[in-house]
């Protein structure tokens, strides 16, 4: 019997390493303490050993019970780790570079947006902000633009349904909501909510009901501008808007105002640059901002004396003015987040 014990051990023993999935080590285990296992017959024997002998081999099954448990529990885990090696898959090494070591970088809308509002900022401007879900009042009415007035339909305005509700643009009953067609809209909210004088820069996201092409988007962004204190006069717009052409064009660049309409603004104009060095743009007097100074309708609009405050405004695309630095030649690459296209500004 102490023979037959030695022999289901050993044999346990070599099997072992063999046993490499779960039903092999079912087959395996059962093989010797299954109910047909030769442990278990061996067990049996016990009976018929004399009673002065049965302490001793007690002793010697014990022993190998204990040896074949610990054999069957190293090698379940043994399967274990492997199956679990299986679902994570090959080893990685922390320590090798990554594939992919981009860094991430600004988009080239938010660059040219930091650096038109930083060149402001040198001007003595601050940024201001203001929502893109807008009211009528704020947008057209407060901005001189009255119900019917055909600047509306030029803004191919998108109108939210009757029934919304926006706890940040409080409106008057009868007043539709909007997606603000324009950034004007915080001139308005800036003037009602500080004393002049005032020197603001709002850039900011806007929405109009076009159809997208090359050089249109629903979706788009602009920068807006106001100044409003004593005396500002057509001067003061002019080297405004020039400093701000040379810093972002360069010296060579040339500028002209070019008489236009605003309801807002009284004269209003059109600011076109010419620039020797800008590729198949040189050369051209191309528009790149509307602007003029602040007609008094819409100081009365928000309270204030016309006869003591004056102002000046101008609003800009930042695609526009994107495009032109970088001789983009289509706008819908903005939105495509293509980042072979995005790498180039990085
Ligand atoms: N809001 C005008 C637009 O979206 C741009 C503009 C023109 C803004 C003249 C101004 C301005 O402040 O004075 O087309």
């Amino acid at each position: 019997m102490q023979q037959q014990l030695a022999n289901i051990v050993s044999e346990a023993t070599s099997a072992a390493p063999g046993i490499k999935t779960r039903p092999e080590f079912e087959v395996f285990k059962a093989k010797f303490v299954g109910a047909k296992g030769s442990m278990t017959s061996v067990m049996k024997l016990m009976a018929g050993v004399p009673k002065e002998e049965k302490p001793a081999m007690g002793k010697l099954i014990n022993e190998a019970k204990g040896k074949l448990e610990a054999l069957f529990a190293e090698t379940l885990a043994r399967i274990e780790d492997a199956e679990l090696a299986a679902r994570l898959g090959a080893p990685i090494d922390p320590t090798l570079p990554s594939p992919d070591d981009f860094a991430g970088s600004r988009h080239p809308l938010a660059q040219i947006r930091e650096e038109v509002c930083s060149v402001f900022h040198r001007l003595g401007f601050t940024v201001a902000d203001g929502p893109e879900l807008e009211t009528e009042w704020f947008c057209f009415d407060a901005l001189n633009t009255p119900a019917n007035h055909p600047a509306r339909d030029m803004q191919d305005t998108l109108f939210l349904p009757a029934g919304t509700r926006a706890p940040d643009a409080p409106k008057k009953a009868d007043e539709a909501y909007l997606l603000r067609s324009h950034t004007s809209s915080v001139q308005i909210r800036t003037m009602l909510s500080r004393k002049p004088p005032i020197r603001i820069v709002a850039p900011g996201r806007c929405f109009r009901r076009d159809t997208v092409d090359a050089t249109h988007s629903a979706n788009f962004h602009q920068i807006e501008g106001l100044w409003i204190d004593r005396d500002v006069t057509l001067k003061d717009l002019k080297s405004v808007l020039d400093s701000f052409v040379r810093e972002v064009f360069g010296n060579a660049a040339e500028t002209r105002l070019r008489p236009s309409f605003f309801p807002f603004t009284e004269p209003s104009f059109e600011m076109d640059i010419r620039v020797p060095n800008m590729g198949a743009l040189s050369n051209r007097w191309l528009e790149i901002m509307g602007c003029g100074l602040v007609d008094p309708k819409v100081l009365e609009n928000v309270g204030l004396d016309a006869s003591e405050w004056t102002g000046l405004a101008f609003g800009m695309g930042i695609e526009r003015i994107a495009m032109l630095v970088h001789g983009i030649d289509d706008i819908r690459h903005f939105y495509a987040n293509d980042l072979r296209f995005l790498r180039q500004f990085a």
